[in-house]
């Protein structure tokens, strides 16, 4: 994500000569004499209230079981010059199985219908197409005869959307100066949201299905009901829905989550960005705290919907930003069942929600909040899930306990629960109601005390041992003396945290791996153990601190995460993705395979220019695998193909749009499959 409509977060700002944790253990291991006796305990408390010994102190890891480990030989990174298309290991391949604007194969006359780039994208032609900027996905396999009673061959294969670039969308290189008409914020609504595509194997070979039954779109503009604590809240309602019940659309889907009842999970992360008013609204009325810590500013991400669509204007429209932020659950088997946004799970920026199905069938999802110094968050269902009838889960995620996460020194951690009246979440600290808890979840978060983070992304849980896997992406404001303030007023992402133990770097580059286990392995448990299973970062870096400690192929940027069937965790980078700078060692953007047990980590798929890897699933039998990229050649200016050609050059197989060259980059989702027949990764 680099383009101004998906803001990185990779300029330093305010830089700080902080030290790190590094630095402190390194100190003191060169003082260690002279601190001895009486000195010792305090000058450590006094160096923010953690010390080397618990650092060091044994997590112990969840027992690896043996797993199909890393077979193949990794890739050689992807460097300048960079290729531009995608390489995987010797006797692997990968080929294109949709893009953006590609029939998903609604029935009708438009099921084979395939939107031709050299033109502008219509809302009409969206409705049936692909949606733009794929980003986490699930498939969900049919009954059929494998393992489990499923199949490998049939599936829906479900996928968000996250953000479009406008100019892509309506065919402009001067959006920023374009007169926006009302048909143009439509095309860009819709190239939002979920694509609910059927897939199946034809002649050895996973395609897309047309028509289906199932093919589905949903985009920022579908019926979506509010259910759980917040719905109906007076904070939700407005004048096109005075029930506060009823959303047009979802926003900025980044990650997924699926539930073990067979449904679909839409996280919205960067929905302020849609956002915008004029300044004249803005200076009669100012933010107020609440938008602040949601990051609303007057011309959002550079959108500029709220110039043709009220709805968007949030001077006009105050409560419709309130209205994202959400987990939205869909059945991806009922193409007319109405998505429903979980209010109970609490509204931030979700990156995605990924489940733990406790033995006992209790249910937990993890949330992260993708902010600078914002929180990692835990849902803990109220009931059990019946895996004997599905029509008993339906409702589940209406009732439970949204906790966030603090991570102390000493290697453990509290689950914090967000739950009204208690702690500080009164009407006299501006929270009336478990509703209004949830709405502002970041603020409630705040009067907590929750552990600031480096921009927690994607979960994995451990498909066995339950073991929990946290990508925490970056954080260049990392490292000072600031924190968000417990009432709540702090802009979004505007403090700079001091290091603590677990994020222990300044002007964190590269980012890290954190992991935990539940205490006693029940996932409702309200403590855990911790401990950094890997930072990121580039041998070659001049600065010792941003070197990292991996062991196998250099990464940074760790944003999408996923276990296979067999335990191996599949980490997806999202830096600029150029191969200069800061990347001139470690390349363009990539997915690696890592061993939870022996931590080694190796490049298995590199990408094609400027574009994110993420977004990734396998068929049950583990022997097709789903790779998301997404906004190859994003950056473009003056020329949409100035920084990439693919998918249409048909580097990695003819696409719907090859016979007639490139045009524009396309998010696209690849297959890739072992030329031998056997499970990907080995
Ligand atoms: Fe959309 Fe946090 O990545
Ligand atoms: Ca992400
Ligand atoms: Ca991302």
């Amino acid at each position: 994500m680099s383009s101004q409509f998906h803001p990185d977060n990779n300029d330093t700002i305010n830089p700080s000569s902080n030290e790190t944790i590094r630095d402190v253990i390194a100190n003191f291991k060169g003082r260690r004499n002279f601190l001895k006796g009486s000195m010792g305990t305090a000058v450590l408390a006094s160096m923010g209230g953690f010390s080397m010994e618990a650092l060091a102190a044994g997590y112990v890891p969840s027992p690896s079981p043996a797993n199909g480990g890393i077979g193949f030989s990794g890739v050689p990174a992807n460097i300048a010059p960079m290729t531009d298309g995608i390489t995987v290991p010797t006797g692997y391949s990968a080929r294109v199985l949709i893009s953006w604007g590609d029939a998903i194969g609604k029935t009708g006359p438009q099921a084979n219908v395939h939107w031709n780039p050299a033109g502008a994208m219509t809302e009409a032609t969206q409705l049936t197409t692909w949606g733009a900027h794929n980003d986490g996905m699930h498939l969900f396999p049919f009954p059929g005869t494998g393992a489990g009673g499923v199949s490998s061959d049939r599936g829906l294969l479900v996928a968000n959307h996250e953000y479009v670039d406008p100019g892509l969308v309506n065919h402009t290189t001067t959006y920023s100066t374009d007169v926006i008409t009302k048909a143009m914020v439509d095309a860009q609504i819709a190239g939002h949201g979920v694509s609910v595509l059927e897939v199946r194997k034809v002649g050895g070979e996973m395609k897309p299905q047309r028509p289906s039954a199932f093919a589905r779109r949903i985009t920022g503009a579908t019926p979506c009901k509010l259910s759980g604590p917040a719905a109906g809240h007076a904070l939700l309602k407005t004048a096109a829905d005075p029930s506060g019940t009823l959303v047009l659309g979802t926003l900025n889907n980044c990650a997924h989550g699926y539930t073990p009842w067979g449904t679909y999970l839409t996280c919205e992360e960067n929905f302020n960005g849609y956002f915008g008013t004029t300044a004249a609204k803005l200076s009669a009325q100012p933010l107020n705290n609440l938008e602040k810590r949601y990051g609303m500013a007057q011309g959002g991400f550079g959108y500029r919907w709220h110039e043709a669509d009220a709805r968007f204007d949030f001077r006009d429209t105050p409560n419709e930003p309130n209205r994202f932020g959400w987990v939205v659950e869909i059945d991806p088997w009922n193409p007319n069942a109405t998505p429903v946004k979980r209010t109970a799970l609490g509204r931030f920026k979700h990156e995605g929600a990924t489940h733990s199905l406790g033995a006992d069938n209790k249910v937990a999802i993890y949330l992260g909040d993708d902010e600078r110094n914002d929180y990692m968050y835990k849902f803990v269902c109220a009931n059990k899930f019946n895996p004997k009838n599905r029509a008993a889960n339906r409702d589940l995620l209406d009732s439970g306990t949204l906790y966030v996460a603090r991570f102390n020194a000493d290697g453990s951690g509290q689950w914090l629960p967000l739950v009204w009246g208690q702690n500080g979440l009164t009407a006299a600290n501006g929270f009336a109601d478990q509703g209004e808890v949830l709405i502002k979840a970041r603020q409630a978060a705040d009067r907590l005390g929750a552990t600031m983070m480096d921009r927690p992304e994607w979960v994995a849980v451990h498909p066995t041992t339950r073991e929990v896997y946290l990508t925490l992406t970056n954080n260049n404001r990392r490292g000072g003396t600031t924190s968000n303030a417990v009432d709540g007023s702090t802009t979004a992402g505007s403090a700079r945290p001091p290091v603590d133990a677990v994020n222990p770097r300044r002007d964190n580059r590269y980012g890290h791996i954190l992991r935990w286990n539940e205490t006693n392995g029940d996932v409702g448990a309200t403590t855990f153990e911790w401990d950094i299973f890997v930072e990121c970062g580039d041998k070659l870096d001049v600065d010792a601190h941003h070197q990292g400690n991996i062991i196998g192929d250099d990464l940074g940027a760790p944003d999408g995460l996923w276990f296979d069937r067999d335990g191996r965790l599949w980490i997806q980078t999202d830096q600029q993705g150029d191969a200069t700078g800061d990347w001139v060692n470690i390349g363009g953007n990539a997915m690696f395979c890592a061993d939870p047990a022996t931590r080694q980590i190796t490049r298995f798929l590199t990408s094609p220019r400027n574009c994110e890897v993420t977004g990734v699933v396998t068929t049950p039998d583990g022997k097709t695998m789903f790779v998301g990229i997404q906004h190859p050649g994003e950056d473009w200016s003056g020329s949409f193909t100035a920084n990439s050609t693919w998918p249409d050059s048909a580097i990695n197989g003819a696409t719907t749009q090859s016979a007639n060259g490139p045009v524009k980059p396309r998010s696209s989702v690849v297959v890739v499959t072992k030329d031998d027949g056997g499970v990907i990764g080995t």
